[in-house]
């Protein structure tokens, strides 16, 4: 959709989240973000404000439904949503010692529920104005499991292909939706990573590129594409093939 007024981001407090809270900002945008650390949601409202945008800022945890549903709906009734984007999300390898139930649980429960608590509640009003933009954050790591990131893998993936489908779904409803699927971006995330990250690149530089996909509707935005076509050529290759070679990865 190209120039949505009002805007919700989730996971706006760091990374990806906050450089498209700033690369969205300006004078006559309304952002409604989300986040759970305080302090560095209030650091990049006070940067959109700065900017010219009019920012509604409350930490919120992505896995309580009643309460995202309360704050999005309430956010839709004063400003009607042109754009969502399902930011949210945590990472973890498994170290080299496997995947802890806890671990694997907890990054389900954010990166797959955080996302239908965002998108779902919005859906009914969105449909009756026959107007909206979902964006969905999946990763190149949705396209192929990684033995080092299970369960980061799988709930990319699913994220990704609940967008694709949903995209059909709506069509012709007047909503459009978009799968996000970034490379290695600097943040919070990738910081611990202590391995190397082929073609990393900063958050600003990712907002662009996911501004640009946005604005177009398209149906996926996947960067950088050289990483991109890696991925895709790893999926589609038999797993005899790729498994002895994805088994030297780093954890
Ligand atoms: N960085 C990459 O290379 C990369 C690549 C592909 C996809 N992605 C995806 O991009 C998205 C943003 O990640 P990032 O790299 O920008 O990481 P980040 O800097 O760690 O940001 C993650 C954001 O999600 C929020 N968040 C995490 N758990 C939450 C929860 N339970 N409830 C509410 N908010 C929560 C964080 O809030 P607090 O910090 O306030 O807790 C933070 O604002 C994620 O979905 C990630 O999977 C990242």
């Amino acid at each position: 959709m190209r120039d949505p007024h009002s805007i919700v981001i989730t996971g706006a407090s760091s990374g990806i989240g906050a450089a498209l809270a700033e690369t969205y900002a300006g004078v006559g945008i309304h952002l409604a973000l989300t986040g759970r650390d305080r302090e560095r949601l209030a650091t990049v409202a006070a940067a959109c404000r700065q900017r010219g945008a009019e920012v509604t800022a409350a930490t919120l945890e992505v896995t309580d439904a009643r309460a995202m549903s309360g704050w999005l709906c309430d956010i839709d009734r004063q400003q009607p949503i042109d754009l969502v984007i399902a930011n949210a999300g945590i990472s973890a390898g498994t170290g080299g010692r496997g995947e802890g139930e806890a671990q694997a649980r907890a990054i389900f429960a954010v990166n797959i529920e955080g996302v239908l608590n965002t998108i779902l509640p919005l859906l009914p009003a969105l449909v009756a104005r026959q107007r909206g933009q979902l964006a969905l954050m999946s990763s190149l790591a949705g396209f192929r499991g990684f033995p080092g990131a299970p369960a980061y893998c799988a709930s990319k993936a699913a994220v990704r292909i609940w967008g694709e489908a949903l995209r059909g779904e709506l069509k012709g409803s007047g909503i459009e939706v978009s799968v996000i699927c970034p490379g290695y971006v600097e943040s919070t995330m990738t910081a611990r990573n202590d391995f190397p990250m082929p073609l990393l690149m900063p958050a600003p530089r990712a907002a662009r590129i996911i501004r640009r996909g946005l604005d177009r509707g398209r149906a996926r935005i996947a960067f950088p594409w050289p990483l991109y076509a890696a991925v895709r050529l790893l999926a589609c290759l038999p797993p005899g093939l790729t498994d002895p070679l994805l088994g030297r990865q780093p954890r």
